[in-house]
């Protein structure tokens, strides 16, 4: 079998957040919930996560996963307990067996991909290594474990970690990536010996390295060929810089998958989303969650799509749309507001300053400008005028209205929700409409006009 075990019971103290670091997003994705995929990804059959430092938080996005070949364990932590990588990795042994091949993985590296997994276990393998470390040849190699090679046949002898390192040490520019294939027979006797003797006092994954190597064990090191895969997340910088090469796979996938994107500097785009072709990205646009657009769209510019579906031939201009769903052919925007639970039809017209909320229209409806819809079943062929409010709030309570197919709502009206408008009805302009109207008929609901004549000329 092979098994993957990532730790993630530290503290992240470098991040200075309330959250542990595993938790923490690239690109709309917890660092641990792309660790979790690529091992599996990468052929584990089964994924062992270390948690200690705020359990709970990173138990909820293991749970989120939804992954039955993951299983959590608990690191205790406190003062007086022993603290390390190491003793991390000791946490798991009742679940490595002698016969099975165990990666050991750092919960902090989520650029590293399933095929670099998959290349060490074969390299491993090929090499009949007892244990086999994942390396690059790095300019800053500063923070990270630096690889030592013999002398003589330039084998791996042993990691030292920077704060134990001397001058000489610290200038190698070979690094531990902290992604190690081990023998499971081997790793769990190089634990056994593990002591704390360092300037952190922890057990360090690292020295198992030395341990096998002096034990006589095969030990070798296989190179990355993209160095960016290692890049450990430590501080918020370098959250930044992982989210920007992350940033950049995820719209090359989408760019090579048929998508223009004007500005792929400016355009965000999170882990998950999906793209139809030949359809248009124009710069500042932010497409989140579980966003779905279909072909042929044009979206943006400054647009921000979370959590929603879009038809076809779609543009959205300058708007947000919130958990809500588009039909074909509609025009959202510029300067649009949709927020939950809207579902709008196809070759439908939602304008500039236009607000929806928690409703429904229907296809071939227009809502050119400035107006607020909310809890709203509204059909087909509707147009709503300008100013247009639908009053759904009576201060304590949300009520609901339905406008039928083919109404004409007259500009500057009112909807006082509950409220009933049948199909082909007219309202007039600036009616306060609080009672339900026929089909056919015309509403007026305002006061008449009255002229004054000379009123203005006799009063001075
Ligand atoms: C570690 C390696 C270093 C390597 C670097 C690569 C050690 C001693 N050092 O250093 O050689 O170059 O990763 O990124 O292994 N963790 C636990 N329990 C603990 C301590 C840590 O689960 O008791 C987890 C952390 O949550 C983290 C991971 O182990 O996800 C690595 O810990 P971190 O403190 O980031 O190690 P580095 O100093 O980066
Ligand atoms: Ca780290």
């Amino acid at each position: 079998m092979i098994i993957s075990v990532i730790l993630a019971a530290g503290e992240g103290s470098r991040m200075k957040s309330k959250l542990p670091k595993a938790v923490h997003k690239v690109c709309g994705k917890s660092i641990i919930n792309y660790m979790m995929s690529t091992c599996i990804n990468g052929g584990s059959d089964k994924s062992v996560i270390i948690v200690g430092h705020n359990k709970e938080e990173v138990l909820k996005e293991i749970e989120k996963h939804g992954q039955n070949k993951v299983e959590a364990i608990e690191q205790p932590i406190g003062e007086n307990v022993p603290y390390g990588t190491g003793y991390a990795v000791m946490q798991a042994k009742e679940y490595i067996g002698d016969d099975d091949t165990v990666i050991t993985l750092c919960g902090d590296t989520p650029l590293v991909t399933d095929t670099t997994i998959k290349k060490i276990i074969e390299y491993h393998d090929r090499e009949k290594n007892e244990v086999t470390i994942l390396t690059a040849d790095i300019n800053n190699p500063k923070g990270y474990g630096r690889i030592i090679r013999d002398e003589l046949n330039s084998t791996v002898s042993e990691i030292v970690e920077e704060k134990d390192a001397d001058e000489m040490q610290k200038a190698k520019k070979e690094v531990n990536s902290g992604i190690y294939c081990f023998s499971g027979k081997r790793l769990k006797e190089a634990l056994k010996k593990l002591t704390n003797d360092n300037s952190q006092n922890e057990y360090y994954l690292t020295d198992t390295i030395k341990i096998l190597k002096q034990d006589g064990y095969k030990v070798g090191a296989c190179k990355l060929d993209d160095n960016n895969e290692i890049l450990g997340i430590n501080s918020r910088v370098q959250l930044a810089e992982v989210q920007q090469i992350m940033q950049k796979r995820i719209n090359d996938e989408i760019m090579l998958s048929g998508v223009t994107i004007i500005n792929p500097n400016s355009t965000y785009i999170e882990y998950g989303v999906e793209i139809g072709r030949d359809t248009i990205i124009y710069p500042n646009t932010y497409i989140e969650g579980s966003t779905i657009i279909g072909k042929d769209c044009v979206i943006g510019p400054n647009s921000r799509i979370i959590d929603s579906t879009i038809g076809n031939d779609v543009k959205v201009e300058q708007s947000t749309i919130v958990e809500s769903k588009i039909g074909d052919n509609t025009t959202i925007g510029p300067y649009a507001y949709l927020r939950p639970n809207s579902n709008i039809g196809n070759n439908v017209k939602i304008g500039d300053f236009v607000e929806v909320k928690n409703s429904t229209i229907g296809n071939n409806t227009k809502a050119s400008h400035l107006a607020y819809i909310g809890d709203a079943n509204v059909g087909d062929k509707v147009n709503i005028g300008c100013g247009v409010v639908f009053v759904n709030y009576d201060g304590v309570n949300k009520h609901q209205t339905t406008v039928e197919d083919n109404v004409f709502v007259g500009s500057n009206c009112n909807l006082v929700a509950p409220v009933t408008i049948k199909e082909n009805a007219l309202l007039a302009a600036g009616s306060t409409i609080t009672d339900d109207v026929q089909a056919n008929a015309l509403s007026i609901a305002r006061a008449r006009q009255i002229n004054k004549d000379n009123w203005v000329k006799n009063k001075k």
